[in-house]
């Protein structure tokens, strides 16, 4: 049996080899996209949603616009490194013809509620961007933090942030809604920094997409190369860059290609520490835990199981 997904992207360079590794993945239906900001402004990030499922073949699967912005901030402006690492556009400056639909009516956040209510166990939840329009969900719905199973992309629990020495990009966008997360959710599994950042794409790798020649292959080779670009000036001693969200969407696929540490975690919301994900000390003892947190991974097994499923998206 297939289990049902939604993916809650802030689409970003990563987040659309996330959404080709799930529509490449047969044990994944993919009912939903909801759009998050963050790489780039939400409308963007929607309109790179339409426009990629075009690209990979994929014209019905609906998305759903979410939240403009953290709930305690008035707005939303793209950081500066941002854009350097996913392009103005968020797809590497790639340009992608524009989508004929629109997204639906439904907010993300009421679809998201929905759903939940609708699948129950057979649903898995991926955001890859801040977590803002999941905290709404929960406040929302007393059900959603019971019944949701969520597998994210963010945080880091072993290895220093990504944009501050605490914080992982998408937990420092809205820190208080990851918090939310984390203390309401009942089922959390945490893929953050300590695997994504042993998970790397080359130039190689591409070059294998490109032989691929269908329109597809050739600009999601432009788009990942603009990223793998970035960084070689951001991360240069990694020697690829790195595959942090379709890595979340391997693990709701396949847990087995991470070692999973129980933890009941927390974010810290203000201070120096500001996005810090860590161990809630006042929940050290509870018997449940109800975060999981990817602390080791097969990086061969998992770059192996991208290139075929992301292969086959591009082939078609
Ligand atoms: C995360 O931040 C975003 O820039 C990426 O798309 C990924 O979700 C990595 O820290
Ligand atoms: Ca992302």
């Amino acid at each position: 049996m297939t289990k049902k997904i939604i993916l809650d992207l802030d689409t970003g360079v990563d987040d659309a080899l996330a959404l080709a590794y799930a529509l490449g993945s047969p044990e994944l239906e993919l009912i939903g996209v909801t759009g998050t900001y963050g790489n780039v402004l939400v409308e963007q990030g929607v309109a790179n949603d339409l426009a990629l499922l075009d690209l990979f073949g994929h014209p019905e699967v609906p998305v759903y616009a979410g939240l403009p912005h953290a709930g305690d901030r008035d707005g939303f402006e793209v950081l500066e490194i941002s854009s350097f690492i996913h392009g103005a556009n968020g797809v590497g400056d790639v340009e992608l013809p524009a989508a004929t639909r629109g997204p639906e009516e439904k907010s993300a956040v009421d679809f998201l509620v929905e759903s939940v209510r609708e699948h129950g166990d057979d649903l898995v939840i991926v955001p890859t961007g801040p977590s803002t329009n999941i905290a709404a969900a929960i406040e929302a719905d007393p059900e959603f933090a019971e019944k949701a199973h969520i597998v994210l992309m963010g945080g880091a629990l072993t290895v220093p942030g990504n944009v501050s020495a605490w914080a992982e990009a998408n937990i420092n966008q809205d820190p208080a809604a990851s918090d939310l997360m984390f203390r309401r959710a009942r089922d959390v599994t945490m893929v953050g920094l300590d695997v994504t950042l042993q998970t790397l794409l080359t130039y190689e790798d591409t070059a294998k997409w490109r032989e691929l020649g269908t329109e597809a292959a050739t600009k999601l080779a432009d788009i990942t190369d603009y990223y793998i670009k970035a960084y070689e000036t951001t991360a240069p001693y990694l020697g690829g860059c790195g595959l942090h969200d379709p890595l979340a969407v391997g693990v709701a696929v396949d847990e087995s290609l991470v070692d999973l540490l129980p933890v009941n975690m927390k974010v810290d919301t203000e201070g120096e520490t500001r996005g810090r994900t860590i161990g809630d000390e006042e929940r050290l003892s509870e018997k449940e835990k109800t975060a999981r947190v990817a602390v080791g991974v097969d990086a061969e097994r998992f770059l192996a199981e991208l290139m075929e499923r992301i292969g086959r998206v591009l082939a078609d």
